[in-house]
């Protein structure tokens, strides 16, 4: 019911005598009566055109106004619509029965007019009282609805605004070098499948995939000279250019944030090498972060395809059968084979993305 319509009342009764008189006695207090001879055409009705109150008559053929009320209160729609038992029967027990099907009032046969009309005026109020209730709680659920999604979208632009600046400021450091956006988009992406096929949960696969973009950001702080050698390094130089991961430790060194955090123990440890023999610690086996040998295995394999200045790139084939000595020296035999058991994904990656088409869209999980 809304202000400007009256209140809908249905009355239900077998006898045309009792419904003509409930009609009489209700339609001076200015509401809409509708009325049903039967149980069946009761319920027709309120599912057609839900009223406000119902007067129901208790001795009816089947079903009778117990049956009708049962069926009424136990449905969703309908349980809050008032009903007023209309009876003859004047037992506790019909009475109790009456209750517990969730009937809201009685009113005994013969209907005193003053009564009846009391009576639906009060339940008339309580059945709008219902209605404001529930706009007020639909109305409610809808903005937090709304609110939610709004905060949703926010935290989306930002985080899509922190992965581009990371990217970025990534790309920066790589453009010091010839290694590519490409290179770390790639990189990123292997050590992603990798992280998946560990069975890592999805929060740790994508600290995985968003912050290793940052393992050669400690590269800023190599002299070009080094850098863009275009031969071989001697050992000094080669002692200069290890230190990149603990430059990058250093620029990404004590964040609280998890993402900034796993970036750091990236930059240190992805040159590190299961038997011992890496660098900068010359950490062994499992004392390597899980983050650092699952990095590993990806910059290998996508260097060995990439051309540097000191070297020509290597086909899929020849960086594969390297990965393969690998294992165990190198790398941890259980991300070595993981790496294997997703060889085709690694490929695509490897294939797929090129100079060109790089960029955060392809940091994406699928
Ligand atoms: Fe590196």
């Amino acid at each position: 019911m809304n202000e400007k319509n009256a209140a809908k009342i249905l009355v239900v009764d077998d006898e045309d005598r009792n419904l003509r008189m409930a009609k009489a006695m209700l339609i001076p207090m200015g509401y809409e009566i509708l009325l049903a001879r039967n149980g069946k055409e009761a319920l027709e009705t309120v599912a057609e055109s839900p009223p406000d109150v119902i007067l129901l008559d208790v001795m009816m053929p089947e079903p009778n106004g117990y049956e009708v009320a049962e069926t009424l209160k136990s449905r969703e729609s309908t349980r809050m619509i008032p009903i007023v038992m209309v009876t003859s029967l004047a037992g506790v027990e019909d009475r109790v029965k009456s209750l517990k099907i969730g009937v809201d009032d009685f009113l005994t046969k013969p209907i005193d007019k003053s009564e009846l009309r009391a009576r639906v005026a009060s339940l008339v109020k309580v059945k709008a009282y219902y209605d404001l209730q529930r706009d007020c709680q639909t109305q409610l659920e809808k903005q937090v609805q709304e609110k939610t999604e709004e905060l949703r979208t926010a935290y989306e632009s930002l985080q899509d605004s922190s992965l581009e600046t990371i990217f970025r400021l990534s790309r920066a450091a790589e453009h010091k070098d010839v290694e590519t956006g490409a290179h770390l988009v790639r990189m990123s992406r292997i050590a992603g499948i990798v992280a998946e096929e560990l069975g890592l949960s999805k929060e740790e696969q994508e600290l995985i995939l968003y912050s290793a973009p940052m393992h050669d950001i400690g590269k800023i702080g190599v002299p070009d000279h080094i850098l863009l050698k275009p031969g071989q390094l001697d050992s000094h130089e080669w002692d200069i250019m290890k230190r990149h991961t603990t430059y990058g430790g250093e620029i990404l060194g004590d964040s609280n944030k998890p993402l900034i955090h796993m970036a750091e123990t990236i930059a240190l440890t992805h040159h590190e090498k299961w038997d011992g023999s890496g660098y900068p610690k010359g950490l062994k086996g499992e004392a390597i972060p899980l983050e650092g040998r699952i990095t590993a295995i990806a910059d290998v394999f996508d260097a060995l395809t990439s051309k540097r200045p000191y070297k020509d790139s290597y086909q899929n084939d020849a960086a594969l059968a390297i990965i393969k000595e690998g294992r165990g020296i190198h790398f941890d035999p259980r991300i070595h084979d993981a790496f294997f058991a997703r060889v085709e994904d690694v490929i695509l990656v490897r294939d797929s993305i090129n100079e060109t088409e790089q960029s955060i869209a392809d940091l994406r999980l699928d």
